[in-house]
This record gives C-alpha cells, sequence and structure tokens, in this order.
C-alpha cells in the first residue's frame, strides 16, 4: 500500500515524501513540475535511500488519476498541489480558482472511484483572516480571507468537508501557519520561482548575496517592535504532522481541521537577527512601506494537533534559520533551474 503526494516534488510535497518514507511508507508522487523540478525526487530518494514511483501527471486529469489509481495500490492520498503565490493570485483569479479547485475535485473524485477514504489537504492559517482575533484556534468561522489564492484553501476545505459528509471520504485538512526551514541535509528546500514573495527565502538570497537587501514592510504594526508577527514552522515538523494525519486516519472516520503552527509568534525583525546570529551572516535591511493585506500578527493555537495527532513542533526558529540558510548556501540557484 502506498501514499499518494500530489505536488510531492514541491517544498512542501518532498518534504512529506521524506517523513513518509521514513515512516516506512511507500510513496507515490503526481506532480505536474509548474513549480517544480524532477530533481526534488531524486534529492528525496538521495535523503532516504528509497525509490519514489513518480508521475508526471496533472491531477485534473481524470484518465491521470485513474492510472495511478489503477498501477498502484493507494491508501491514502495527501494533497499537496496547487498554485499558491498570493500575489499572482490577485492578478490571476481565474487561474487560481481554475488549477487549484480542478485539482482537488478530481483528486476526491478519484478517491471514491477507487474506494480510497484517506484525504490529508495542505490548507493554511490563511483562511482565518481579518474575521478572527489571534491566536486562532480551529473553531472560529473563518472565511476572512484577502485574496483568491486564500479563498481557493476555504472553499478546498468546504469541498473535503461536504465529501466527508457523504460517508465516502475521511479528511483530514491541516491548516499550515508559515512554514520555513528545510531539510537538514541540505538537499531538498525552497527554491521559488523569481523574486520571492516570501519572508525566509528573500533572507535566504540576501544571506548568499542574490539579492542585496530585505525590505521589511511596515515597522508600524501594533506589535512588540513595529514588524508582522507570523507563526514560523520548520518544514520537517509539518512535514511529520502530515504521517501523524494518515496514521489518524486509520481510527477514525470523518473530517478534522487542524492547526500546524508552534503557538509562538516571531516578528520580522526577530526573525531576521536570530538568522544573522546563528548563521553569523549580516542581512542588509530597510524599512518600507506596508504590505497590502498584510495582518500585524498571526499566531496558533496548536493544542487539538497534540490532543488528536499527537504532534507538537519540536524544532526552534533557530533550527529554521540554520536549516534554510545551509539549504540556500549549498544551493545558491535552487535546483538550478
Ligand atoms: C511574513 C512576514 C510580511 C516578505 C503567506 C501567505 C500564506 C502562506 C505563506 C503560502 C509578514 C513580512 C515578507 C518581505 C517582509 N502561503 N515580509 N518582507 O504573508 O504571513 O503568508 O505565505 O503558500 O497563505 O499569505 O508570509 O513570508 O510573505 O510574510 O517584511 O520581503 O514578513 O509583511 O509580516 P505571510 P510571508
Amino acid at each position: 500500500m502506498s501514499i499518494l503526494v500530489t505536488g510531492g516534488a514541491g517544498f512542501l510535497g518532498s518534504h512529506v515524501a521524506v517523513e513518509l518514507l521514513e515512516a516506512d511508507y511507500d510513496v507515490v508522487v503526481a506532480d505536474n513540475y509548474v513549480n517544480s523540478v524532477p530533481k526534488a525526487i531524486g534529492r528525496v530518494e538521495e535523503i532516504t535511500g528509497k525509490k519514489i514511483k513518480t508521475y508526471g501527471a496533472d491531477v485534473s486529469s481524470d484518465e491521470e488519476l485513474d492510472r495511478i489509481f489503477t498501477e498502484n495500490e493507494i491508501e491514502a492520498v495527501i494533497h499537496c498541489a496547487g498554485l499558491k503565490a498570493v500575489g499572482e493570485s490577485v492578478e490571476k483569479p481565474l487561474l487560481y480558482y481554475k488549477v487549484n479547485l480542478e485539482t482537488a475535485i478530481a483528486t476526491l473524485q478519484a478517491m471514491e472511484r477507487h474506494g480510497v477514504r484517506g484525504f490529508v489537504f495542505s490548507s493554511s492559517a490563511t483562511v482565518y483572516g481579518e474575521n478572527c482575533p489571534v491566536p486562532y484556534t480551529e473553531d472560529m468561522p473563518a472565511g476572512g480571507c484577502t485574496n483568491p489564492y486564500g479563498w481557493t484553501k476555504y472553499m478546498i476545505e468546504r469541498i473535503a468537508i461536504d465529501a466527508a459528509k457523504t460517508g465516502k471520504i475521511d479528511a483530514v485538512l491541516l491548516r499550515y501557519f508559515n512554514p520555513i526551514g528545510a531539510h537538514p541535509s541540505g538537499l531538498i528546500g525552497e527554491d521559488p520561482a523569481g523574486i520571492p514573495n516570501n519572508l525566509m527565502p528573500y533572507i535566504s538570497q540576501v544571506a548568499v548575496g542574490r539579492r542585496e537587501k530585505l525590505s521589511i514592510f511596515g515597522d508600524d504594526y501594533p506589535t512588540p517592535d513595529g514588524t508582522g508577527v507570523r507563526d514560523y514552522i520548520h518544514v520537517v515538523d509539518l512535514a511529520k504532522g502530515h504521517v501523524l494525519a494518515i496514521e489518524y486516519m486509520k481510527e477514525h472516520r470523518g473530517y478534522e481541521i487542524i492547526n500546524l503552527g508552534t503557538g509562538r509568534g516571531t516578528s520580522v525583525l526577530e526573525l531576521v537577527h536570530a538568522f544573522e546570529r546563528v548563521n553569523n551572516v549580516p542581512i542588509p535591511h530597510v524599512i518600507t512601506e506596508r504590505r497590502a493585506g498584510d495582518l500585524a500578527e498571526v499566531w496558533a493555537v496548536a493544542d487539538k494537533a497534540r490532543r488528536l495527532l499527537g504532534w507538537t513542533a519540536e524544532l526552534t526558529v533557530e533550527d529554521m534559520c540554520r536549516d534554510s540558510y545551509n539549504w540556500q548556501k549549498k544551493n545558491p540557484n535552487g535546483y538550478g533551474n
């Protein structure tokens, strides 16, 4: 029996694949390499010493999905495939709704056709949005999304919940906070196309001299040092949460929404200073205007993950800074594309 990881060559998916293999699961990956490269799969195999069956497939295609589900004994699906750039989603909303919703619906339908129950979904803390006071708990009324990317996550949650209500699907919807870091081997990590939108890849690229300086988007937020506060979580901890979600679904029917965060907030300046200290490298930075759509502070209550999955984040902000830099130093141009 295998676990199908859609988007398994991406930042999240590749780390999930490592943790599944380390936990002795067989892994099948489906990825169309729109925002990833096959090389990442080779690196996962190098880390684990195990083989992955890989399909260069688009999971919005019923035919491709049927082939994958027929050629393999799939036990459950971890659905990481999708577009994820917030700014791009504002410029190309229809593309985001089409790709993200079609891939999720087609995957769930294929699961139903082939009698596969377990669906783990890469959701996001962005679904809480403006409506909810921090810290976020899973029972808050989500749906305050500020961009189409966030709405696709919200809608896919709804779709998976309704599918679970038919009794044919079990779903664990994992709301990620801010995943950063990289596998400690430095063989896999985050490799954004073009200029990074997110903070840690930007810092790492400044650290290796690929960018001149970091712009900090606002220092007049109502936070202790005025810069935005987020719940950064090491991608390896996050990936382990997916393995536990798979285990959980062996014993439980229905659906659950679960935050994956540390429960601690870190400001932009704190993260920059931690990176400088841990890696002994300067990060030149300037303060600029606030970025539209940004919230002052976001962090999780992570109790439900502990209660249901037995999961807690173990790695620190220092570990995240060390591992992000290690990946970037060893791969200054990412996977080289
Ligand atoms: C973090 C903090 C910025 C860049 C987004 C999505 C979310 C998820 C993760 C993923 C904020 C500040 C950033 C920079 C800065 N999506 N910042 N200079 O916005 O919390 O979450 O990414 O696929 O859904 O919304 O993450 O890393 O962009 O920003 O000062 O160059 O860093 O203002 O306070 P965010 P981020």
